[in-house]
């Protein structure tokens, strides 16, 4: 757990602010503790199940984060002392399967904002702590050309305008594994590799089980970079890999 605070403490938190990572765990139960600024843990790690009146005596800045927060968000959203970690899912190309994807993610995380790269904006950027973003594969050749219309470039600037050395980023990406078996979702790997150059904390990787690839640029060992999803050849299988990864990246984030 305190490890867990540490990764929040990267981020800019103020010298007074507790952290509190939120560890779900059964039934309305949450694991949490409170850490000061330099990770020093200030009360026992305990279960909690939250009531209105859970953390009233602690006037100072809190900040949750961790998988737990789903059963917080509520309870706490009028609690002026108390902040979530935010996140939100941002995709391209629009109107296809990828945006159709990045729906499902968003829906399936809950409550979270959810945008075309297109029309990101400094202020999204600089707002949410956990970015999880979302692409498809369709040829890398023109990637630098001055032809490429391609949005991602630019969003790479924006981001690197804002610095995201300390938000957590998460990939998911699209392919066709049996019509492109050597390159099944290569550009998971461009923006992974763009997104490296900026930022540590990157999460979400992927098995390669369950896929029938020959070869792809976006995997590493036995994973992929982030969540491969194939609704050409492997639509049925979908909602279920976002369901588990999505559970995965919130005990990351
Ligand atoms: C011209 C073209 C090239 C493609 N190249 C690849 C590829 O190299 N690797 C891959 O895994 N999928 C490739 N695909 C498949 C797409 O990535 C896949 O169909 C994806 O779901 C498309 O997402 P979209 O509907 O949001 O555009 C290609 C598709 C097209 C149309």
């Amino acid at each position: 757990m305190a490890a867990f605070a540490q990764i929040t403490l990267g981020e800019t938190i103020k010298e007074d602010s507790y952290i509190a990572p939120m560890i779900d765990a059964r039934r309305m139960e949450v694991y949490t503790a409170f850490f000061d600024h330099q990770n020093i843990r200030k009360s026992k790690i305990e279960p909690h199940i939250f009531t209105e009146d859970s953390f009233k005596e602690i006037s100072q800045p809190i900040v949750l984060c961790g998988d737990g927060c789903e059963k917080a968000k509520d309870l706490f959203a009028s609690r002026e002392n108390i902040e979530m970690k935010k996140t939100i899912v941002l995709y391209w190309p629009k109107a296809g399967n990828v945006e159709k994807s990045a729906k499902n993610v968003a829906a399936r995380y809950g409550d979270i904002e959810i945008k075309p790269i297109d029309e990101v904006n400094t202020e999204d950027l600089q707002s949410h702590d956990n970015y999880i973003l979302g692409c498809s594969t369709v040829g890398a050749a023109t990637w630098d050309s001055s032809e490429n219309k391609d949005p991602w470039p630019a969003f790479f600037k924006a981001c690197e305008q804002v610095g995201i050395s300390e938000k957590n980023i998460a990939l998911f990406g699209l392919g066709d594994q049996v019509r492109w078996p050597d390159h099944f979702v290569d550009g998971l790997s461009i923006i992974y590799e763009q997104i490296k150059k900026q930022s540590k904390n990157i999460v979400g990787k992927w098995s390669v089980k369950g896929y029938d690839h020959v070869q792809s640029e976006a995997q590493e060992g036995d994973y992929f970079v982030g969540l491969a999803l194939d609704e050409d050849q492997q639509e049925e299988l979908s909602d279920e890999r976002i369901e588990k990864w999505i559970k995965q990246i919130k005990a990351e984030f």
